[in-house]
């Protein structure tokens, strides 16, 4: 049985299709802790609710008090060091480690981002997704998990979706979709990755 550690900033839908495929047996690993980087991130409810160990661990502190992002990054690697993870999971993380974050687990952290490699890293990567779309520069988009690398929401690439976008949609449509592909996709890859490792 693998041991994972998810990293999220808020609503925790990734974390709860993680959490499910943990509990009935498609991944074969178990969510041993959850460590977010936001107080009211639901995914830490979600994690409480599971009766998962949880991380509450602001960068704010480290900012005012000048120690600056490679203290904190190094500081947050530890903590999660701690639940001797065999994959860390950012599914929602919504800050940019630096290699100081990295070096401890190799390439073993793996993010999820909501779009096709080289295209809109960073955020709101749906949003514009969809300016893209209805300024005709594109016309589908997709979501891709990667291992991490210090540049952002780029690195080897595990597996993409690709999805249509129609006239028809709203971003709300399309973000449905693109959440739907995003539970699925991180699945299937960390069930290949768990049963793999
Ligand atoms: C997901 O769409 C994920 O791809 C995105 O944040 C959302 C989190 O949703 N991540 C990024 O944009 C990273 N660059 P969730 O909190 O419901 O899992």
């Amino acid at each position: 049985m693998k041991r994972l550690v998810v990293l999220v900033s808020g609503f925790g839908s990734n974390l709860q299709a993680i959490m499910d495929a943990c509990a009935d047996g498609r991944i074969g690993a178990e969510v041993v802790g959850v460590v977010s980087n936001r107080k009211a991130a639901h995914g830490l409810t979600r994690a409480r609710e599971a009766s998962i160990p949880t991380e509450y661990l602001p960068y704010g502190p480290y900012r005012d008090s000048g120690r600056g992002r490679q203290e904190y990054d190094a500081f947050v690697a530890e903590r999660v060091q701690a639940y001797r993870p065999d994959f860390v999971i950012l599914a929602g993380w919504m800050h940019i480690f630096s290699a100081d974050f990295l070096v401890p687990f190799g390439d073993r952290v793996i993010n999820l981002h909501p779009a096709l490699p080289g295209q809109f890293p960073g955020i709101r990567a749906i949003e514009r997704a969809f300016e893209g779309f209805k300024a005709g520069e594109i016309t589908q988009t997709g979501i891709m998990v990667h291992r991490v690398v210090p540049e952002v929401d780029a690195g080897p690439v595990l597996g993409t979706t690709q999805i249509a976008i129609s006239e028809s949609d709203t971003l709300e449509s399309l973000s449905e979709r693109v959440h739907g592909a995003e539970h699925d996709l991180l699945v299937r890859v960390l069930a290949d990755l768990c049963a793999a490792a």
